[in-house]
């Protein structure tokens, strides 16, 4: 897969823990954990040396704060999850929590960088997380990465998506989804579940208009959003707008078709009592 899509859509994954005894908000978890990529990143990435960066206008255009590093014109992934769930607040970012309230991190944080990739400290961490009380995890598989404006542009003929490309990112699925197999024999007290992320975006209609930017895969800084937004998939050459990704979120919370999530969706995850 060429590299350039590939550090910009890795594996994305989140974290429910499961302390039951702590619950005593509307929350269904109590805390909830985000690690993934840019369409998750919530600020991590605007005081780190990368060009994987949101936090310029047109970014968060349709967002109360304006742009915060969010690779989208409003909320993205995390933010929409974190309010299915029950969530009063998004969940801080890494890069924010430092500074917040211990109560505040306690409800979770979000480790997602833009670009940054699955890094070594963060597969480090899964013993730390577990030992923890980790006990509910949603894993994401890749969407068609081949399908988006960015890739049609570079590696295709400028109309039809990448198939080499998807071909790829199924393959790569079906292991992920082995895996979830595979951690759920072999961690009893944990469930973890697989989100077909192809599955939960197929209701969304085709592609709207959008310029694929020559490649460039982030808005060109203070350039002009469309007007109607909520009308269209792709908000940049690489990221859902908020209306795509609220339809995502919903369907990997509340699965509309089987093949949506694997064994069951976040939403049965939320509520299952595990005994630990
Ligand atoms: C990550 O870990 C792998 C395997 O232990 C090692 O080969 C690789 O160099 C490490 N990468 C970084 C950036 O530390
Ligand atoms: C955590 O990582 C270790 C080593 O990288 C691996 O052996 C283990 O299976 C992982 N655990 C989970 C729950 O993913
Ligand atoms: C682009 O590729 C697709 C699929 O390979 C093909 O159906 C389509 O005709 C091609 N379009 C152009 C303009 O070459
Ligand atoms: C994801 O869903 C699609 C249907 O939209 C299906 O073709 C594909 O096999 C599923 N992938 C996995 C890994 O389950
Ligand atoms: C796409 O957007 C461009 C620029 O705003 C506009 O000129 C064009 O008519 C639009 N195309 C479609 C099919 O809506």
């Amino acid at each position: 897969m060429p590299m350039g899509l590939k550090v910009c859509h890795l594996v994305l994954s989140l974290i429910l823990m499961d302390l039951s005894k702590w619950v005593n908000g509307a929350e269904q978890v109590p805390c909830y954990f985000i690690f993934g990529d840019s369409l998750w990143d919530n600020g991590n990435n605007n005081a780190l040396s990368t060009k994987a960066k949101a936090n310029y206008p047109p970014y968060g255009i349709d967002f109360p704060e304006g742009a915060t590093g969010r690779f989208t014109n409003g909320r993205n992934m995390g933010d929409i999850l974190a309010q299915l769930l029950g969530f009063e607040n998004f969940i801080p970012s890494f890069a924010h929590a430092s500074n917040a309230k211990d109560q505040e991190i306690l409800r979770g944080v979000n480790y997602a960088s833009g670009g940054a990739g699955i890094r070594n400290e963060t597969a480090r961490n899964n013993l730390t997380l577990y030992n923890f009380g980790a006990r509910k995890v949603a894993l994401f598989g890749l969407g068609l990465i081949g399908c988006t404006p960015g890739s049609i542009a570079m590696y295709g003929n400028g109309t039809s998506c990448v198939e080499y490309i998807n071909n790829e990112v199924q393959m790569f699925n079906t292991k992920l989804v082995s895996l979830v197999d595979e951690l759920n024999n072999n961690f009893q007290d944990t469930k973890f579940i697989y989100v077909n992320t192809s599955s939960v975006s197929s209701s969304i209609p085709a592609t709207g208009n959008l310029t694929a930017n020559n490649g460039v895969l982030t808005c060109i800084p203070s350039g002009t959003a469309c007007p109607n937004r909520a009308e269209h998939i792709m908000w940049d050459a690489a990221h859902p707008t908020e209306a795509a990704y609220v339809m995502m979120a919903e369907r990997s919370y509340k699965a509309q078709l089987p093949s949506d999530t694997y064994p069951i969706d976040i939403h049965h995850l939320a509520q299952l009592n595990l005994t630990n």
